[in-house]
């Protein structure tokens, strides 16, 4: 029976801090703890939660996650800790350090979750920052995997804005040999640094690729993936940002042009009818649903190899 492995790395912020071999064990322990075949008692851990943008899903799958496990959450609202008065990181870390065995921080730069890890003796969880979401890139595999049974042959298009979503699946595609493309907007690919991180773990150079043709990128595709194109922090970008990524919408004709078996991703909350229509979000193909309950078992296999 699959029992939880501890993690090499202390945190988790970034895909690329995990394995090839980590992200399998972490996807094949999801799978058993959705399908009930193994218990994980973590009686009395405590997961701190800092989140300084907006969630559900990750919030309240990182809640539930704990519950299951037996342990609890603490959610740090910063505007009524005193995160909000601007306490430094490096005080709040090695508090927080003292009282909670994990902490899951979503923000905005990088470099102050990494400035949390740096000071927090207890693991630290990314959450989502501007840079990465790698806890959702585990649950976009685990529902890939679900879907195919094996990555081999697998190829996931990438259709929107080069964010914090698409670099992760980048990062944690490579590790898996997952041949990603992403189709955007002249000036909104991915982070150049990560692409280059990607391209050295890939045995192969062409299984990542940057494209500015939706319609090319689609073709023989198996998963079509799609997210908003202003994220969290990019409001005042967003008029210029629909008409720059206009023709980018996954719709019904985009996804004629893909393989017969694709599927449809979306990391949600969704802008319905701007990076994808109403009507695909809702048809069969989609396991966009699946996909958001993914976050959970996803999370849960994390946390349980955090603690070990
Ligand atoms: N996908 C995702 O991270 O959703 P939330 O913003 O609701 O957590
Ligand atoms: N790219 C989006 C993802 C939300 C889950 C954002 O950062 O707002």
């Amino acid at each position: 029976m699959i029992k939880p492995n501890k993690l090499v790395k202390k945190d988790f912020l970034s895909s690329l801090d995990m394995s090839t071999e980590e992200v399998n064990h972490i996807i094949e322990l999801a799978k058993n703890l959705k399908n009930n075949h193994i218990n994980i008692d973590y009686k009395k851990k405590v997961l701190g939660l800092i989140f300084d943008k907006s969630s559900t899903r990750t919030r309240v799958s990182f809640q539930v996650a704990m519950s299951r496990l037996g342990g609890t959450t603490i959610d740090l609202n910063p505007t009524t800790s005193q995160i909000g008065r601007g306490e430094p990181i490096k005080d709040t870390a090695r508090v927080l350090s003292r009282y909670c065995d994990v902490i899951a921080i979503r923000t905005f730069n990088h470099s102050d979750l990494e400035e949390y890890a740096k000071w927090s003796t207890k693991p630290v969880i990314n959450a989502l920052t501007d840079l990465e979401h790698p806890c959702q890139a585990l649950a976009d595999f685990l529902t890939i995997k679900e879907e195919f049974i094996d990555f081999k042959n697998v190829i996931l298009t990438f259709i929107g804005d080069g964010n914090n979503v698409a670099n992760s699946l980048i990062l944690c595609g490579a590790l898996l040999g997952v041949e990603v493309r992403v189709a955007c907007p002249r000036g909104y690919e991915p982070n150049p640094i990560l692409i280059e991180r990607a391209r050295k773990i890939y045995k192969n150079d062409n299984l990542l690729k940057i494209m500015h043709d939706p319609d090319s990128a689609v073709r023989g595709a198996n998963v079509l993936y799609t997210d908003v194109w202003s994220s969290m922090g990019e409001e005042s970008k967003k008029e210029e940002k629909d008409k720059d990524f206009n023709g980018f919408t996954i719709d019904n004709d985009l996804v004629n042009k893909a393989n017969k078996d694709a599927i449809i991703l979306h990391c949600l909350p969704a802008y319905r009818n701007k990076e994808i229509i109403d009507a695909v979000i809702e048809s069969d193909k989609s396991r966009i649903f699946d996909q958001a309950e993914n976050r959970l078992h996803a999370q849960q296999a994390l946390l349980a190899c955090m603690f070990k």
